[in-house]
């Protein structure tokens, strides 16, 4: 191949691929499209040399912003629409079972195991909702799944995640429940409000150039695992908040919007919502991986 011109760079640099160490075929067709898309885009757009020193400069102050509780790059995901993007091309839909949609960076492991119905709620805000929620989760032949485990996570009336914020309690709003024998679940909870984004650093300065929000609509986060399904990540948006159609990291989706209602007094709560999940049957490679 002859010296580097403008119209053979990309040939080039492709054609280098695997030349002076074994490749994989996935790793080739990833390295292939990366270059295709990448070289495409910087032509497309007549890339200036200050602009890819400025994007350079982003990526590593993008870096120097995480820390045990801060994925930038997750965070810059979710605001380009891949988070969502690559969740669905990684858990199809393909035989009625729910949608999934991101996890977000506000995810803890181990929260508190409550018994069905018990409440979430350690420190009480004022002006706050209080919600039944309760659903069943079944298998894509519609049969119940007892003994699922369900992790619930949400945000407090200030828009904070707990460990956003030193004022609530750990893990306040964060609850580990599990379905009974008729695949049920319940727990107590508060009406989840819209927030923003963190929106300071390099996830705000990428949201000022897109000329976009950081505002995502009230939602309800799920983890739902049992051995022998796919572990279902997903959310569950309040139908009558703000942001439901302008979400800033794309993540609603209708089959995952429910009802907030007025309750039962019985219930003792402000509000009721019902919603059902189904799983998807784990496939083989996935219980192998498991073993
Ligand atoms: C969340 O729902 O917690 C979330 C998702 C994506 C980015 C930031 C937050
Ligand atoms: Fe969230």
């Amino acid at each position: 191949m002859g010296k580097v011109t403008l119209e053979n760079i990309t040939d080039i640099v492709t054609a280098s691929l695997g030349r002076n160490g074994e490749i994989d075929a996935r790793q080739r067709e990833i390295m292939a499209a990366l270059l295709r898309h990448l070289h495409g885009f910087a032509k497309e757009v007549r890339l200036q040399h200050h602009e890819f020193l400025a994007a350079c400069d982003f990526l590593a102050r993008a870096g120097q912003t995480c820390d045990d509780k801060r994925q930038e790059f997750i965070l810059l995901g979710d605001i380009l629409g891949v988070e969502v993007l690559v969740d669905m091309l990684t858990n199809a839909v393909e035989d009625g079972e729910s949608e999934s949609t991101v996890l977000g960076p506000f995810y803890r492991g181990n929260p508190p195991v409550l018994p069905k119905g018990a409440s979430t709620v350690q420190k009480a805000f004022d002006g706050q909702e209080t919600v039944y929620f309760e659903g069943t989760i079944r298998d894509a032949a519609g049969q119940p799944i007892r003994g699922a485990i369900l992790d619930v996570w949400e945000d407090a009336p200030n828009g904070l995640y707990e460990n956003h914020d030193p004022e609530q309690p750990d893990y306040n709003l964060r609850g580990r429940f599990e379905t009974d024998e008729n695949g049920h679940y319940a727990f107590r909870a508060i009406r989840p409000v819209p927030y923003p984004i963190p929106s300071d650093e390099t996830a705000g300065e990428l949201l000022r150039y897109m000329g976009h929000h950081p505002n995502r609509p009230g939602h309800m986060h799920f983890m739902i695992a049992r051995d022998g399904y796919r572990t279902l990540i997903s959310q569950v948006y309040d139908s009558s908040s703000d942001w439901l159609d302008n979400d800033s990291v794309f993540a609603v989706k209708d089959s995952l919007v429910g009802e907030f209602r007025p309750a039962d007094p019985a219930l003792g709560t402000d509000l009721h919502v019902t919603f059902d999940f189904v799983l998807k049957a784990a496939a083989a490679e996935d219980a192998i991986a498991a073993e």
